[in-house]
């Protein structure tokens, strides 16, 4: 086959993604064709490929070489340490995966499901009644709490109360552009050495203040569940803390705290998102709402739930690339792509590709029942793929549906505002540009929320 070169963007056309990212790699996909390349000074050229086919040969690179963590570390160790599914590569990746898998597991979840429902309806009672508020917030207070209850296991209130405040603080500092733009090299210097880290002012101050306190008390749980394993817990961590590898070792503490941090920065604002949108959509598309609460209100299974939260992140997908960075050159759609690039499956294109989904733009459950599921299935990525494949996928599909279900239950929502919020990229995902505001009512039936409280402010 003739191999052609990758057509390249101009930077400054690229840039508009921050502002307009459907739009923008749309148009690109439009004028260039299904792989094109973006170069970001300071990174390795990127390849993005628009097409379920192609981001399958990128997904295979996972097996025989296609690193996802390298991409990553530079931006995340700090936070999540040495030690992390998201930033490990290769055999030492391989042995978190297999350790941290099980707990994950559909069937390890499934007994979380009254929990998390109880969790959401905690919530949701303290939601202000008939005021605008940003629904994206709230649900990050819920998907957190399942993190610190299922997932590390705490169970004591004034623990919970400690870590609730600091793991909040944490992810804000973190989060915060001047530490996410500032080059690796300073920014560890600044974080490691001691002069820099007494200047108030400067956003790694913090950051490591902070980041000191939650490790404090994530290490001082760890010590105490160590002394005490309980052989009937659920919880990711009492799971991690018996869990052995092939050469009978368990994981250290710094390995349990870096795992930890990791699965709640990858787990809760993801869902939280997640979450967003799928109100955001009900509520701009009623006959899929109406629909939706008439089949819960009846006691229906949950199919059409299910295809609700698929078609949510297949419209709106969290996370919209999956970089892999190539040890070994890659052929791809009649291109060759050179080691040490990086190959992106552009998911948020990949979701719009209208050979699969027919009007990408419309509001569609049933594309995920019916006959047309299987194919539009196949090209559904949200969870990226490979041997890297979300290993929280079953849990943030578990949260979405229960929790949709209880905020249906418990208030009828409305959007502030009408127009459809857009896609604004926050790191590498993809939130609604005004956190989903809504007000909140009682349901009209007089089910569960009737009992709580009014705070009509
Ligand atoms: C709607 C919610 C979520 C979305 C959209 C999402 C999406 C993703 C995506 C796209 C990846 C990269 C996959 C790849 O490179 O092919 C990923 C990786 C990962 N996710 Fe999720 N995720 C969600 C929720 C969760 C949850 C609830 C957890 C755990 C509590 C979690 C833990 C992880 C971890 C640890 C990785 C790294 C896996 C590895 O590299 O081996 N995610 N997620």
């Amino acid at each position: 086959m003739t191999l052609t070169p990758v057509p390249r963007i101009p930077l400054p056309y690229a840039l508009r993604y921050v502002v307009d990212p459907v739009g923008t790699f749309e148009a690109a996909r439009r004028r260039y064709g299904p792989v094109f390349r973006m170069d970001f000074p300071g990174f390795p050229p990127e390849v993005f490929v628009t097409t379920a086919e192609l981001a399958e040969q990128v997904y295979a690179t996972d097996a025989s070489g296609g690193r996802a963590g390298e991409i990553r570390r530079q931006f995340l160790e700090p936070l999540v340490g040495r030690h992390s599914l998201l930033t490990l590569d290769h055999a030492p990746w391989w042995r978190h995966r297999r350790l941290i898998s099980p707990p994950l597991h559909g069937r390890a979840i499934a007994r979380w499901r009254a929990e998390i429902a109880g969790i959401a309806a905690a919530e949701i009672a303290r939601w202000p009644l008939n005021t605008p508020f940003a629904l994206r917030d709230r649900m990050q207070d819920i998907t957190l709490e399942v993190i610190l209850r299922l997932v590390f296991g705490v169970r004591d209130t004034r623990r919970l109360d400690r870590l609730r405040g600091a793991v909040a603080e944490l992810i804000d500092a973190a989060g915060a552009w001047s530490l996410l733009l500032m080059p690796p090299r300073p920014r560890d210097w600044l974080l490691a050495a001691p002069v820099p880290r007494r200047v108030p002012f400067l956003p790694t101050t913090r950051f490591a203040r902070v980041r000191e306190a939650v490790d404090e008390l994530l290490y001082d749980e760890i010590a105490r569940r160590r002394a005490a394993i309980d052989p009937d817990a659920t919880d990711v961590l009492s799971l991690l803390l018996a869990a052995r590898d092939e050469d009978g070792q368990g994981m250290s503490d710094q390995e349990l705290r870096d795992e930890l941090i990791t699965l709640l920065v990858a787990g809760h604002e993801t869902t939280a998102t997640g979450l967003a949108w799928a109100f955001e959509r009900l509520l701009r598309n009623r006959p899929v709402l109406d629909r939706l609460t008439a089949e819960l209100a009846a006691g229906e299974d949950e199919t059409y739930l299910d295809a609700v939260v698929k078609e949510t992140l297949r419209s709106r997908p969290v996370v919209y690339d999956v970089p892999r960075l190539l040890d070994a050159p890659l052929r791809l759609g009649g291109h060759e792509l050179e080691a040490g690039w990086m190959a992106s499956p552009l998911i948020m294109l990949i979701h719009r590709d209208p050979e699969v989904f027919p009007e990408p733009g419309a509001f569609r459950p049933e594309r995920f029942l019916g006959p047309d599921a299987a194919r539009a299935g196949k090209a559904w990525m949200p969870f990226g793929g490979g041997r890297r494949y979300c290993v929280g996928a079953q849990l943030a599909l578990m949260e979405m549906r229960v929790i949709i279900r209880e905020v249906l239950a418990a208030v009828e929502l409305s959007a502030v505002d009408p127009a459809p919020e857009k896609p604004r990229v926050r790191h590498v995902t993809l939130v609604p540009s005004k956190r989903t505001r809504v007000v909140a009512r009682p349901v009209r039936s007089g089910r569960s929320r009737s009992a709580a409280p009014s705070r009509v402010v």
